[in-house]
């Protein structure tokens, strides 16, 4: 992949829901580029189909026509199994509602996606307590969800995206359960994780005060992107910013 390929190229992408006469087109065709090391903010309307293209550009779902490359792989073409191993090797989520096991331990929530890999146990457990530390939750690791705070959690859950160091890292409102200071803490976080990590992301948020600390504002309104626009970086840019990652459809790993 040259340096000028987008990391994320949308095209034509439309999403219907439900057939027939129920039919709704929740996306009218999405063209977008997103480039390594970007720290992009969805905003828009409820409904306008802002998780709906955060779904599709992370292998949850796919869309109704249209094509989506990452790093140059036509994931349109890709059968089921193919994306599950993309989702794995190169994307994180974090959600709203945070989506921790509950009545299971910090360390053992973030090492949930290292059991895939065929890590070792001492492997994992030294992967997670990093991951944890990475996030401000050293000695934190054998809490539950229940003894933690909702900033916590959602820290635990940044955590359990990064453990596997995606690409790219999706987070749909992960502010969304949080009050304003809590949000804030969060967005230094991403913002620490794209800065010194490369890690390319791509958050939706209804607050702009927390999309004032990406660089870049994509609006959607009514299943299109009806406005794209760069900002001036919170921090810095790094002088290296992402990592491209090298895949094939026909050479991935578990
Ligand atoms: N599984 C589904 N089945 C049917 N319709 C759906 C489904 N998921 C989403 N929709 C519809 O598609 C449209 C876009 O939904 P989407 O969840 O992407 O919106 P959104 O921009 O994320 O909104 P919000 O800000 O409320 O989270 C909505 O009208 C929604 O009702
Ligand atoms: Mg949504």
């Amino acid at each position: 992949m040259s340096p000028a390929e987008p990391l994320i190229q949308l095209r034509g992408i439309t999403k219907t829901y439900g057939s027939g006469t129920a039919a709704f087109l929740a996306l009218k065709g999405i063209d977008l580029d997103i480039a390594a090391g970007e720290f992009v903010a969805v905003m828009g309307p409820s409904g306008s189909g802002k998780s709906t293209v955060m779904n599709l550009i992370g292998c949850l779902d796919t869309p109704t026509s249209g094509e989506y490359r990452f790093s140059d792989v036509p994931v349109h073409s890709l059968n089921r199994d193919q994306r599950a191993l993309l989702r794995r090797r190169h994307l994180g989520f974090v959600f709203q509602g945070f989506n921790l096991l509950a009545r299971t331990s910090a360390q053992e929530n973030v090492e949930l996606p290292l059991l895939y890999r065929g890590l070792g146990r001492a492997e994992r457990h030294a992967a997670a307590r990093a991951a944890l530390a990475e996030v401000g939750l050293a000695g934190w690791e054998h809490h539950g969800p229940a003894e933690l705070s909702g900033g916590q959690q959602q820290r635990v859950a940044i955590a359990r995206a990064i453990v596997s160091r995606p690409t790219v890292l999706l987070a749909d409102e992960p502010t969304g359960n949080l009050d304003s200071a809590r949000g804030i803490e969060i967005m230094e976080l991403l913002t620490r994780l794209n800065t010194e990590q490369g890690i390319t992301v791509l958050m939706v948020t209804h607050e702009p005060e927390m999309a004032a600390f990406a660089r870049r504002i994509v609006r959607f309104r009514d299943g299109r992107v009806e406005s794209d626009q760069r900002q001036a970086a919170h921090a810095e840019p790094p002088l290296e910013t992402g990592h491209a990652p090298a895949i094939t459809p026909s050479a991935q790993e578990a």
